[in-house]
C-alpha cells in the first residue's frame, strides 16, 4: 500500500503522520499521479499549524512531480506515462495521489521531476509577482524580503534578468552572500541592520515604487516606509505571522499607497492563465536566467524534520521531499 503523509489535528511538526493510504482510482476529469518529489512551501506550515484552515483529516503538501499511472474518463490533455508537475491541489505529501487533470502541466524534457517540485509552487508565484501584480521593467529598483527563501531566490535572479536592481533582505551573512551570487546586488542582513534606513540610503531618498513582503508581521508597517508616493505594497505571507490590522488612513499618509494581498491561486485559476504562467517559468528555467537551487533535500517520511529547519530559517533556496 502507497505511504502518505497525514495530519489528524494541527499543531507542531510532530502532527504529521506517515501512514498507509488508500489511493483509489481517478475518477472522471482525474489522474493517478505516481511522484517523484514533492516541494516543501511555507503555506505547508500555514495548514498544518490550522492558520489557514483546512477539513481534518488530510494530507498537506501543495505541489509536486511524478509519473502519470492511470487516467480516468474524459481526460485529454495527458496520457499514461506523461511526466507532469503542479502546484495547488492539498494533498502533495505522498507517494501516490489523484488530482485533477487541467491541474497538472506536461513538463519538458531538460526540467527533472526533483528540479519540478522544487520550483512549481515558487516559480508561478515569482512569476505572479514579478510580471503581473507589478510588472517589473528594466531600471526599476525593488525590495525583496527573505531574498534567500525559495521564492526569495528565485526571484532575484528573475527580476535581475528583467533589468531591475534588486534590494534584498535576508537573516544572515552567508544568506547575503547567497542572495548577491542569485543577482541580488544590495543584501541587507535585516536582523542587524535598519532595512529603511538602507533603502533610504541605496535610493539617494527616492525610496521604492514596490516592496514584495512575504515576512509578514515583522516586516510589514516598515515596508510602507520604503515606497515612493503611490507605490504599491505587495502583501504576499506570513513568515513571522499575519500582519496586524491598520486603518485605511495609514495608506494616505505614508504617501497614497497601494495595498494588495495576492495569493497565486486566483492568478492560475484557468487553464490558460496556468499554462502562461508555468510556460514562462520554464522558459526562464531553460534559458538559464533562474536556476533553481535544491539546497535541501528530505525523505518524504521525514517531512517533520523538514518543517522544522524551514520555521527555524536554517533553509535556503528550494527545499523538496523525496519519495
Ligand atoms: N501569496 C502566495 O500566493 C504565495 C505563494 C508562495 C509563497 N508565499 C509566501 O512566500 C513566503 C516564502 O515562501 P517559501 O516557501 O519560499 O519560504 P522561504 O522564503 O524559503 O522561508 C521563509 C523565510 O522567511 C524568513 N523569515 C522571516 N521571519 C521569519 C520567521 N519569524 N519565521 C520563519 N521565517 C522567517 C526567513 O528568511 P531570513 O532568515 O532570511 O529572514 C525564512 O527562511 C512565505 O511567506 C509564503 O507563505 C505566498
Amino acid at each position: 500500500m502507497p505511504h502518505a503523509i497525514r495530519i489528524h489535528e494541527v499543531g507542531g511538526p510532530e502532527v504529521l503522520q506517515w501512514e498507509d493510504v488508500e489511493v483509489g482510482e481517478p475518477g472522471p476529469g482525474q489522474i493517478k499521479l505516481k511522484q517523484e518529489a514533492a516541494g516543501l512551501n511555507f503555506i505547508d506550515v500555514y495548514h498544518r499549524t490550522g492558520l489557514y484552515p483546512q477539513p481534518l483529516p488530510f494530507t498537506p503538501g501543495v505541489e509536486g512531480a511524478g509519473t502519470v499511472e492511470s487516467v480516468g474518463e474524459g481526460v485529454a490533455n495527458v496520457n499514461v506515462g506523461d511526466r507532469v508537475a503542479y502546484a495547488g491541489p492539498i494533498g502533495g505529501y505522498a507517494e501516490e495521489r489523484l488530482i485533477d487533470a487541467d491541474r497538472v502541466v506536461k513538463l519538458p524534457d531538460s526540467i527533472d521531476a526533483e528540479h519540478a517540485a522544487a520550483m512549481m509552487l515558487q516559480g508561478m508565484t515569482a512569476q505572479m509577482l514579478l510580471r503581473s501584480v507589478f510588472p517589473v521593467h528594466e531600471g526599476d529598483t525593488i525590495l525583496i524580503h527573505a531574498a534567500a527563501g525559495g521564492v526569495g531566490l528565485i526571484m532575484c535572479q528573475w527580476a535581475a534578468a528583467l533589468g531591475a536592481t534588486v534590494i534584498g533582505t535576508v537573516g544572515t551573512e552567508e544568506k547575503a552572500e547567497l542572495v548577491r551570487a542569485h543577482g541580488c546586488v544590495h543584501p541587507i542582513v535585516y536582523s542587524k541592520q535598519d532595512f529603511v534606513a538602507e533603502v533610504q540610503r541605496i535610493t539617494d531618498g527616492e525610496k521604492l515604487p514596490v516592496v514584495y513582503d512575504s515576512v509578514g508581521r515583522d516586516t510589514f508597517m516598515k515596508s510602507l516606509d520604503c515606497l515612493k508616493v503611490r507605490g504599491l505594497m505587495v502583501s504576499f505571507g506570513n513568515a513571522s505571522g499575519a500582519p496586524d490590522p491598520f486603518p485605511p488612513n495609514v495608506l494616505a499618509q505614508k504617501g497614497s499607497l497601494y495595498l494588495t494581498r495576492p495569493t497565486l491561486f486566483h492568478y492560475i485559476a484557468s487553464r490558460q492563465q496556468l499554462e502562461q504562467s508555468a510556460g514562462e517559468l520554464f522558459e526562464m528555467v531553460a534559458s538559464g536566467k533562474v536556476k533553481i537551487e535544491v539546497q535541501q533535500r528530505f525523505p518524504l517520511a521525514d517531512a517533520a524534520e523538514a518543517h522544522r529547519e524551514l520555521q527555524a530559517r536554517r533553509t535556503t533556496g528550494s527545499t523538496i521531499l523525496t519519495i
